[in-house]
C-alpha cells in the first residue's frame, strides 16, 4: 500500500471514509452500526455539538501538557483504546497491532473478551498499560477464570461490561447476514472487486477468525451468529452480587463499563470499584438511551470525586475530549475510530488515529487557554440542555 492513505486520512471522519472503502460491506457495517433505529448511535455524536466551549485564550498556555494520572499509570494523553471484539477482523493480529500503537503513544489498551488473539498474547509483545474486559457468564466459573488468567498475565485493570448481557438488535448485521467467520453472499461478491487488498491481506486469517479467549482444545472455531452465541454464554440475570464476587476475585483496579444512571455509579463506588465508564456501548445495545455526554454530568456529581469517571461513545474530535473532560471525565475511550485506523493500515493506522486526536486535543487546549488537563474546568462549557445544569 502506498503512504497516500495518510493524506486522505486527515481527520477521524476521513479515516472512517477510508475504512468504508477498504472493508467489505458486512464487515464495515459491523464496526459502524448500532441497534434498532441507531438513535443512540447518532445522539452520542450529535450531543457533543450541543455543548459549547467558552475559551479563555488570555491564559496563554504556551506549552500544553496532555498527560493524566489514571489508576496508577501516567498516560501521555487523556484517551485510551476501549474494548472491541473481533479487532483481528480488520487487520491480521489486529489487537496486537492496536495495543502496540497505544503503547507507543503512551496510553492504555483494553482487550475485549472477544479478541481474536488470546489474552496471554498481549504481554508477550510487551504492550502496556493493558486492561482486560469481561462479562458475567452463565458459567460464573468462566468469568473468574478469565479474571485469574488476566491476573496471571499481568493485566493492569479488569473491566466489567454491564450493558451487553443480551446482544442488541443490530439490524445492519441482520440484513448483511453477518457471521463469524464472515461468509460473503453472491450479491456481496459483486461489490468485492474493490475489497481485494483486504481479502488478500486476510486470506490466512479469515477461515480461523474466532474468539481466541474461548477456544479450547477440540472446540469448533465457528461462532456463527453473534447473537445466538452470546445468548448461550451470557446471563441477563447479572446483578451487583456478581460485582461483589468479582471484587473479591480480582485484586487490581476494577472498572465498570456501561453506566448511565447516577445511582449505578454511586453503588459501584460504594462497592469498591475503582472507576466507572459512562457508556451506552456506542449505541449497539439498548437504543433510545441518553447519549454518553448527556449522562456524564449527573454521574460525575453522584460519584463526587471518589473514583474516576471515564466516558466513551461518539468521540470523534479533540474538542469532544475537551468537552468531556471539562464536564468532569477523567479520561475518554475510543472504539470505532481505532477499528477504522486498523482497517486502513494496521498499527500505523491506529498510531495515525491517536496522533490526530493528540494534535486536536492539543490545539483545542491551546485555543481554550488550558495548559494542563486540570485547567479544563466546568466553567469552560455550557449548553442549553437540562443535563448541563447539574454541574456547578
Ligand atoms: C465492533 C465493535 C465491537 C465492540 N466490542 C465490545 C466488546 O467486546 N466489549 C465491550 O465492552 N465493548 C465493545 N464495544 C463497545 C465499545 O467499547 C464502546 O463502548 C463503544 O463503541 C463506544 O465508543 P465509539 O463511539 O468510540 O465506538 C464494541 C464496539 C464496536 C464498534
Amino acid at each position: 500500500m502506498t503512504e497516500s492513505w495518510r493524506g486522505r486520512c486527515y481527520s477521524i471522519p476521513a479515516v472512517r471514509d477510508e475504512a468504508r472503502r477498504i472493508l467489505p460491506r458486512p464487515v464495515f457495517d459491523f464496526t459502524d452500526g448500532g441497534a434498532d433505529d441507531e438513535t443512540t448511535l447518532r445522539r452520542n455524536e450529535l450531543d457533543f455539538q450541543r455543548v459549547s466551549l467558552i475559551p479563555r485564550p488570555l491564559n496563554g498556555p504556551g506549552q500544553r501538557d496532555l498527560s493524566v494520572d489514571l489508576l496508577g499509570h501516567r498516560l501521555a494523553l487523556p484517551l485510551l483504546i476501549g474494548p472491541t471484539g473481533l479487532a483481528g477482523l480488520m487487520w491480521p493480529e489486529g489487537e496486537k497491532a492496536a495495543a502496540r500503537a497505544a503503547a507507543a503513544a503512551g496510553t492504555a489498551y483494553c482487550l475485549s473478551h472477544g479478541s481474536v488473539c488470546r489474552l496471554e498474547d498481549l504481554p508477550r509483545i510487551g504492550a502496556g498499560p493493558r486492561w482486560m474486559q469481561v462479562f458475567v457468564y452463565r458459567d460464573r466459573g468462566f468469568t473468574e477464570e478469565l479474571a485469574n488468567r488476566a491476573a496471571a498475565a499481568g493485566y493492569d485493570g479488569l473491566l466489567l461490561t454491564t450493558d451487553n448481557q443480551m446482544l442488541g438488535n443490530r439490524e445492519r448485521d441482520v440484513r448483511n447476514g453477518f457471521a463469524i467467520p464472515p461468509r460473503f453472499r453472491a450479491g456481496d461478491l459483486l461489490a468485492m472487486a474493490g475489497k481485494l487488498p483486504w481479502l488478500w491481506r486476510m486470506r490466512n486469517e479469515l477461515p480461523r477468525i474466532s474468539f481466541g479467549n474461548y477456544v479450547r482444545q477440540g472446540q469448533p472455531v465457528d461462532i456463527g451468529s453473534l447473537a445466538k452465541r452470546m445468548a448461550e454464554l451470557l446471563d441477563p440475570s447479572m446483578s451487583w452480587r456478581d460485582v461483589e464476587r468479582l471484587r473479591q476475585v480480582w485484586k487490581g483496579p476494577l472498572i465498570i463499563k456501561g453506566i448511565l444512571h447516577p445511582d449505578e455509579a454511586r453503588q459501584a463506588a460504594a462497592m469498591g470499584c475503582d472507576a466507572v465508564i459512562v457508556s451506552n456501548h456506542g449505541g449497539r445495545q439498548l437504543d433510545g438511551t441518553l447519549s454518553s455526554i448527556a449522562a456524564l454530568p449527573a454521574v460525575v456529581d453522584a460519584v463526587a470525586g471518589r473514583i474516576p469517571v471515564l466516558l466513551d461513545g461518539g468521540i470523534r474530535r479533540g474538542t469532544d475530549v475537551v468537552k468531556a473532560l471539562a464536564l468532569g471525565a477523567a479520561s475518554c475511550l475510543i472504539a470505532r475510530p481505532q477499528l477504522w485506523g486498523l482497517a486502513v493500515a494496521g498499527e500505523a493506522g491506529v498510531a495515525h488515529v491517536l496522533e490526530i486526536f493528540r494534535r486536536e486535543i492539543d490545539r483545542a487546549m491551546a485555543l481554550m487557554g488550558a495548559a494542563r488537563i486540570a485547567d479544563l474546568t466546568a466553567d469552560l462549557v455550557t449548553g442549553d440542555q437540562r443535563w448541563m445544569r447539574s454541574r456547578p
